[in-house]
């Protein structure tokens, strides 16, 4: 077992079974002990809610949950631990700068999003688009390199629609969650600022924060949101980072709870951010195991585990491109990839194929990995996708191939 994989308890936990091959983490990673021990002691010894009581548990409860909105913003580089809001995940955070940013569209101004998005950041901005009266358009991407062309396109390709300037909104992937195309966002957010200063930029983070250093100052984007169950945290938190001066200005989601400065029977008015946007109870030891999962990240660091990846993505293309009848997707420079690799084997539906390397605990998934766009882009239905994280390793991908081979003999394919 590799040095990271012992940190992991499932994999113990597992191997008397049969070894648990887990190719499966932009779905959601495995977390490791310290994480677990982490959510495990907040309930054994100071359960209680927090920002309410005056109490050592309670007071304790909020010290840790305060801590962990500094560690996530020293974590990315925001300006001010104000910025960092705790959401549900990123498809929460997303919805909530959708609603919020659509209330006030400028007028003949609207959304560019690109064809490679996950569900979670184009169902919200269709939806409050079409409330709004703001179109739509999108960034191609190129199927043979899995990468974004700069070319708009819009519905009924109207012309006016394919300017850049057309769009005070733009929301993009960093990473794809299916073909792994880790996007130059940077440099595109210097080319939207040099052509309008009022446009505001969304990143879609959660498949990079957890693979990669992000750090917001050099991404040069508006609003990031990720997710903390890829990256070893409890499910149930995510995070939205905003630009204060932006943040301050929107509407919340939710209404209700602690969110408030004041209420009348006639009048209410908002906190500033985060709390702002944090009404009701917050996952408390989804926070706390998220906390432990930041640390865990920042000890091994991410330009280690970054390297890991890439040295994975490079022996796994490899040996997948031995298999006869099988096509890859995404980019084939490995600088540009990330651990997310998508692939079809020729007469094999994708979903066969999960299934018989699930009966030999090989986990990877199959489908249209919530991007119906992407996928009609790419001329297929669904796709297998395998994807890795700090605690896979070579063997993994050698039963991988394994795996794929009795595929081949199952259905005959030679
Ligand atoms: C690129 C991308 N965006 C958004 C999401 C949605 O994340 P969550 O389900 O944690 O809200 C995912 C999840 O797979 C994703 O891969």
């Amino acid at each position: 077992m590799n040095k990271y994989k012992k940190d992991f308890p499932i994999f113990q936990n597992r191997q008397a079974v049969m070894p648990l091959i887990y190719l499966d983490s932009a779905a959601t990673s495995q977390k490791p002990q310290v994480v677990i021990d982490a959510v495990v002691e907040y309930y054994q010894t100071y359960n209680a809610n927090i920002h309410r009581g005056v109490y050592a548990i309670a007071e304790k409860a909020t010290e840790k949950v305060e801590e962990v909105r500094k560690k996530v913003a020293k974590f990315i580089n925001a300006n001010d631990s104000s910025e960092i809001v705790f959401t549900h995940g990123t498809t929460e955070a997303i919805n909530l700068i959708a609603a919020s940013l659509c209330k006030r569209p400028r007028k003949g101004r609207g959304i560019l999003l690109s064809e490679m998005e996950h569900h979670s950041n184009l169902v919200p901005w269709q939806h409050y688009a079409r409330v709004a009266g703001m179109p739509v358009g999108y960034l191609a991407f190129d199927g043979k390199s899995g990468k974004l062309t700069g070319e708009i396109v819009s519905e009924g390709r109207n012309k006016k629609n394919t300017d850049i300037n057309n769009y005070s909104i733009i929301s993009l992937t960093h990473v794809s969650n299916v073909l792994g195309t880790v996007n130059d966002v940077a440099h595109f957010a210097k080319n939207i600022r040099d052509n309008e200063e009022t446009s505001v930029l969304i990143i879609d983070a959660a498949q990079s924060v957890p693979h990669m250093k992000v750090d917001v100052q050099d991404l040069g984007c508006d609003f990031l949101a990720f997710s903390g169950h890829k990256m070893f945290s409890p499910s149930g938190i995510g995070i939205l980072w905003g630009r204060k001066n932006i943040l301050n200005t929107l509407d919340p989601l939710l209404f209700g709870s602690q969110m408030i400065k004041e209420v009348t029977l006639h009048h209410v008015t908002y906190q500033d951010s985060p709390e702002r946007f944090e009404s009701g109870t917050l996952p408390i030891e989804g926070i706390i195991g998220f906390g432990a999962a930041i640390d865990y990240l920042s000890e091994i660091g991410m330009n280690t585990i970054r390297t890991h990846e890439k040295n994975l993505i490079g022996y796994t293309l490899e040996q997948l491109r031995k298999i006869s009848g099988l096509t890859t997707y995404g980019p084939k420079n490995i600088n540009e990839h990330s651990g997310v690799i998508s692939f079809n084997l020729d007469g094999v539906h994708p979903h066969d194929v999960a299934q018989i390397l699930g009966q030999s605990n090989i986990c990877v998934r199959a489908g249209h990995h919530c991007a119906m766009p992407l996928h009609k882009k790419l001329g297929v239905p669904a796709t297998v996708r395998v994807s890795l994280n700090i605690y896979n390793d070579d063997e993994d991908i050698d039963a991988l191939i394994r795996g794929l081979k009795e595929v081949k003999k199952v259905f005959s394919i030679h």
